[in-house]
């Protein structure tokens, strides 16, 4: 069945790949994939297949199928993954590690901790190896074709990680779709929380349509994205410093204040930035020289 709507609840995972590899996905939420997303005859590919969970549900399903992983050879971060299947996929299906959430090389496979294997990596290279796998996947899919990502997000020592935000701010395509997946018997059900965190029951399929562009020039538009959010951030710090009771503010006072943030931003034109970002008419008045206040 095709996803009827943007929450997903499946109490059995269904007889296909192994259950007993850790982090595996149930087979039906990859099976509502395919039939809400790739057209009769078309190819499925998953470049991390694990417990084999795709490759039986394309078996089921009688689709064309390539899947691979790390443990067959295949690394996503060193290897092109339109050149190794050979042909343009019609749908990638993509269940990458929660980060270190469950350790894959040296632990459900091989005999010892791999590298290039996301779940044993720091954070950063954690967070880059994902910017740089989604362009492999976005690559390989045909043009109008679609890529879809399961994504868990964790808590460690309090901290939570939200993983999925970070899929879909980087992604070098267009969001269509965000399934929430309810989890069932997941580890962390038997923890206590001692009331106090809100104990995390769900993953997000994000669905991105590949357009005719490559990912290179959507890495482009991503980042122009950030330097605009970075503006917009500006402008809401400055207008923060404002909004307090005194009424004119001098450049000096304003710097005053602005200063621990603008010095988080290791910016060291940052006081060019507060009298560029102060010239902007709609937020700001001058009302006489180096001195402003709030537009009302
Ligand atoms: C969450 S598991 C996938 C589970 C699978 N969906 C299933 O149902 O069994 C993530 C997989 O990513 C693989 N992986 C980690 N780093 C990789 C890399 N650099 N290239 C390809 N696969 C990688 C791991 O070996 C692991 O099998």
């Amino acid at each position: 069945m095709s996803f009827q709507n943007s929450v997903a609840s499946y109490p059995n995972r269904g007889n296909y790949g192994k259950s007993s590899y850790r982090g595996n996905c149930t087979g039906h939420i990859i099976r509502d994939f395919c039939e809400s997303y790739l057209k009769t005859g078309g190819l499925l590919v998953d470049p991390s297949i694990g417990g084999g969970t795709s490759q039986d549900v394309a078996q089921a399903m009688g689709i064309n199928f390539v899947g691979t992983d790390l443990s067959q050879g295949f690394n996503l971060l060193t290897d092109d993954l339109g050149g190794f299947v050979g042909a343009e996929a019609d749908c990638v299906w993509w269940h990458p590690p929660y980060w270190n959430m469950i350790r894959y090389s040296g632990n459900q496979w091989g005999e010892e901790a791999n590298p290039w294997d996301l779940s044993q990596m720091n954070i950063n290279d954690f967070t880059e190896a994902l910017i740089l796998a989604m362009m492999n996947i976005h690559d390989a899919t045909k043009s109008g074709g679609y890529y879809g990502i399961l994504m868990g997000n964790m808590r460690k020592q309090g901290k939570y990680y939200n993983f999925s935000s970070l899929i879909e701010r980087v992604a070098p395509a267009r969001l269509v779709d965000e399934i929430i997946k309810v989890q069932h018997n997941t580890m962390s059900d038997s923890r206590s929380y001692n009331g106090k965190l809100v104990r995390i029951a769900h993953e997000k399929l994000l669905v991105f349509k590949k357009e005719a562009t490559a990912a290179l020039y959507f890495l482009a538009k991503t980042m122009n994205r950030l330097e605009q959010g970075l503006k917009l951030t500006w402008k809401a710090a400055i207008r923060r410093v404002l909004q307090t009771q005194k009424k004119t503010w001098s450049l000096a006072e304003v710097y005053e204040k602005i200063k621990p943030f603008a010095e988080q931003k290791e910016n060291e034109h940052w006081k060019a930035k507060v009298r560029q970002t102060l010239a902007d008419e709609r937020y700001f008045k001058r009302v006489d020289k180096g001195v402003y206040e709030l537009v009302a």
